[in-house]
């Protein structure tokens, strides 16, 4: 992408998509960051030659795309804020926060804006996250092709034609990460209590969970027929997962995302109102 950037709050999610621009070879001449911590101004300059600013009406003048990587709770103040400047302009905006609608981001941008909400997740860090987007009836073609192509730059992306989607998204791949930290955390520990070192217990924690993703991610199994297959009859795995099923492993898990997705949904009312 060589078209004007702003990227509205350097945090890590900003930090993540400048990153990966850069990495692609996006041009750091064409990104302004708006961030109010001169530590972060600092850092964006300094680890990646970004120009910075402190207002946030400064940056998104003459951008002809926006990022609003600011807090959802900090939203509504920055996108009145900026509102003069994209009536004026027309600029794509992109939105990431979690559980912010559309239709607020609309209103408080002053009318007819196209907007993309995006919902990314944090491995992105390391160009490998998962991103859903959502775009608006304002959003024309052109404008779905940049966002899809700026998300891209940390990982894979997919589109969904139903706003509401987004809420199961944030349960299952905004917040997924964590859940597998924690199985991550909880393998570890046990084997640390079978006997095993700590450093061993996490290398083989950390490289089971590694190699199954990418053996479920190529395989032309899906991760059912894959469990099958490395459950034999009176084996140690069967006897495992015979634990798991006996605790209500799924319906647990079945209840946290749906949990999740009540919080998000929450999160809307909370900081979504105009
Ligand atoms: N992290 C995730 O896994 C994840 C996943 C999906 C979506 N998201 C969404 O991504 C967004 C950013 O998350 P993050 O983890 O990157 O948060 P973060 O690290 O806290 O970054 C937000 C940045 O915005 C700055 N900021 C605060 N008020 C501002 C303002 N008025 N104008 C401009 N910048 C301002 C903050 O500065 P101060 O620190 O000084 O306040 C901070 O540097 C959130 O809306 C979140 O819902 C995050």
């Amino acid at each position: 992408m060589n078209s004007t950037l702003a990227v509205i709050g350097g945090g890590n999610m900003g930090r993540a998509i400048i990153g990966g621009l850069l990495a692609r070879g996006g041009d750091a001449a064409c990104i302004m960051v708006a961030d109010p911590s001169p530590d972060a101004r600092a850092y964006l300059r300094a680890e990646l030659g970004i120009t910075t600013v402190s207002s946030n009406h400064e940056a998104v003048v003459n951008a002809e795309t926006i990022v609003l990587a600011v807090k959802p709770q900090q939203m509504r103040e920055v996108a009145r804020d900026i509102a003069p400047s994209v009536a004026r302009r027309d600029p794509l905006v992109i939105s990431i926060a979690a559980g912010i609608p559309t239709a607020s981001l609309t209103a408080w941008l002053t009318g007819g804006a196209a907007v993309v909400r995006a919902m990314p997740n944090t491995p992105a860090l390391i160009g490998r996250g998962i991103t859903a987007l959502y775009a608006t009836a304002a959003v024309k073609p052109a404008g779905r092709d940049a966002a899809e192509s700026l998300l891209r730059t940390v990982g894979s992306v997919v589109w969904v034609q139903d706003e509401g989607a987004l809420d199961a998204v944030t349960a299952l791949s905004g917040s997924g990460p964590a859940y597998f930290f924690l199985f991550i955390e909880c393998l570890e520990r046990a084997g640390v209590a079978l006997g095993l070192d700590p450093s061993v217990a996490r290398q083989l924690a950390l490289e089971t969970a590694a190699g199954a993703t990418e053996l479920a991610r190529t395989s032309a199994l899906d991760p059912a027929a894959l469990r099958a297959q490395v459950t034999s009859k009176g084996g140690t795995t069967e006897r495992a997962l015979q634990i798991f099923a006996a605790g209500g492993f799924e319906a647990l898990v079945d209840r946290a995302l749906r949990a999740a997705a009540a919080r998000a949904q929450e999160l809307s009312r909370e900081f979504g109102e105009r």
